[in-house]
């Protein structure tokens, strides 16, 4: 096990918050706080979260970006604990939603982010765009022409006028799992770039219907930048053409994807949003319209661990497998994408020697693993490890299944700790059931 992988050597820019999980006299800390302290507190699985980092990467997207008008809307599904949105919302953070429950949460968390929200997804219900009407968001992005004629409908019925994006589908090719690419005309979402014109000169003859941005997301954890770049060329040339057919287009929303390094390996983050926004400005070129980002994992997988304690080592046949009171429900990545997430012990072991395991969880199913045929440092039942880089898409895709609890999570700033969401009950887990 690489256990200097923690501790690494921080790159220009960087602060002691750019690793928030580095050991401390043998022990791994969250900034100020050994992980010891927080699972005899809180308990475990325990979703940790260093603030600090979640602040600095937002500070490195707004200065990245510094030389136009933007706006970094936090794409709340990568984590949409209250308090995180709250950490953002009052750094200036706008928005990037997907249904009427995360406007509720942005709502909750900081109510005045709310006009710098935007509303991306497939499939808008009625109810969920009177919501954000009502709420006066920033804008619809729009994903097909019958999403299209519902906006227009509510806004109608409601006397207002709705701003819309259309997400156009570039159809351009990133580097990335294939369930999370989005920017090829197989894929679902958005309208094909050619057909976008049409749709905005029809849009326009609807006066509950204001043709206010050109938006696009082509998938998640992209590493690559030129397909970020070679997207925002197409939209750039479509909203030229917008202009020229006499529509006031005031923003271009480029989405999200920025990938980060889930192996152990140092990772720039400065430079690497620094080569993003480069991709950027080569893809907009002269285009000045206000610049919408919908960064999320880039912004708090990092800052996030799972945190588990050992329960059973045991071997079956010529394998090891290692236990741990966390599962597939907490934490479904490599189950679903066979994603590697870094997993180290929180007392760092004396020797360099490790055992080849598998570290799974107790769920009934096999595919219930966080790693398989992994070097890890032996550890034994009732020691803890953390499962880093989890910050995003942990507790957000976490389930009920094989009715387990969702673990606690806590804010970890310097060497103060909030709890951000106490564990589930048995109760919580019962509540909405009836017995009649
Ligand atoms: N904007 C839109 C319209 C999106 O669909 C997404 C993510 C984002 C922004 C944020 O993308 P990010 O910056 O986080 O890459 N569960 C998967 C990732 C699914 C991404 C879905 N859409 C995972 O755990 O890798």
């Amino acid at each position: 096990m690489k256990t200097k992988t923690v501790a690494k050597k921080t790159a220009a820019r960087n602060t002691p918050a750019a690793r928030p999980f580095t050991y401390k006299n043998r022990t791994l800390h969250c900034d100020q706080v050994p992980l010891t302290t927080l699972a005899d507190q809180y308990g475990t699985p325990l979703y940790i979260y260093s603030a600090s980092q979640i602040s600095q990467r937002f500070q490195l997207f707004q200065q990245a970006f510094d030389a136009r008008p933007h706006s970094v809307c936090y794409a709340v599904k990568a984590n949409s604990s209250l308090a995180i949105l709250r950490l953002l919302g009052r750094q200036g953070a706008g928005f990037d939603i997907v249904s009427g429950g995360e406007l509720e949460r942005v709502r909750r968390a900081h109510k005045p982010a709310l006009k710098k929200v935007v509303f991306s997804g497939v499939g808008k219900q009625a109810w969920e765009i009177d919501t954000a009407l009502k709420s006066n968001i920033l804008q619809f992005n729009v994903e097909s022409e019958q999403e299209l004629d519902l906006l227009a409908a509510r806004a109608q019925a409601l006397k207002t006028r709705a701003r819309f994006a259309l997400r156009v589908n570039p159809d351009v090719f990133a580097e990335t799992h294939p369930y999370i690419s989005t920017g090829l005309s197989e894929h679902k979402f958005g309208i094909a770039i050619t057909q976008a014109r049409a749709i905005y000169r029809r849009a326009a003859r609807s006066r509950w219907l204001e043709p206010y941005g050109v938006s696009v997301h082509i998938g998640s954890q992209i590493r690559k930048v030129d397909p970020f770049a070679a997207a925002l060329e197409r939209v750039t040339s479509l909203v030229a053409e917008l202009r020229r057919d006499g529509r006031d287009i005031r923003t271009i929303d480029a989405g999200g994807g920025l990938g980060i390094d889930y192996s152990d390996a140092p990772f720039d983050a400065p430079h690497q949003v620094d080569r993003y926004a480069a991709a950027l400005a080569k893809g907009l070129a002269n285009e000045t319209a206000h610049l919408l980002l919908e960064p999320g994992r880039f912004l708090v997988a990092q800052a996030g661990a799972l945190l588990t304690r050992v329960l059973v080592v045991k071997k079956n046949g010529t394998k090891t497998f290692i236990i741990t009171d966390a599962a597939m429900n907490d934490l479904i990545r490599p189950a679903l994408y066979h994603a590697h997430h870094e997993i180290v012990p929180v007392r760092q072991p004396s020797s360099k020697s490790t055992i080849t395991a598998d570290i799974v969880g107790p769920v009934c199913e096999s595919g219930d693993f966080f790693a398989r045929d992994r070097a890890i440092a032996s550890v034994k039942p009732g020691d803890l490890v953390a499962l880093l880089d989890a910050g995003a898409y942990g507790l957000s895709l976490s389930s009920n299944y094989n009715s387990r609890p969702r673990p606690a999570e806590v804010l970890v700033e310097g060497e103060k700790v909030t709890l951000a969401r106490r564990r589930e009950t048995m109760r919580d887990l019962l509540a909405p059931e009836r017995l009649n």
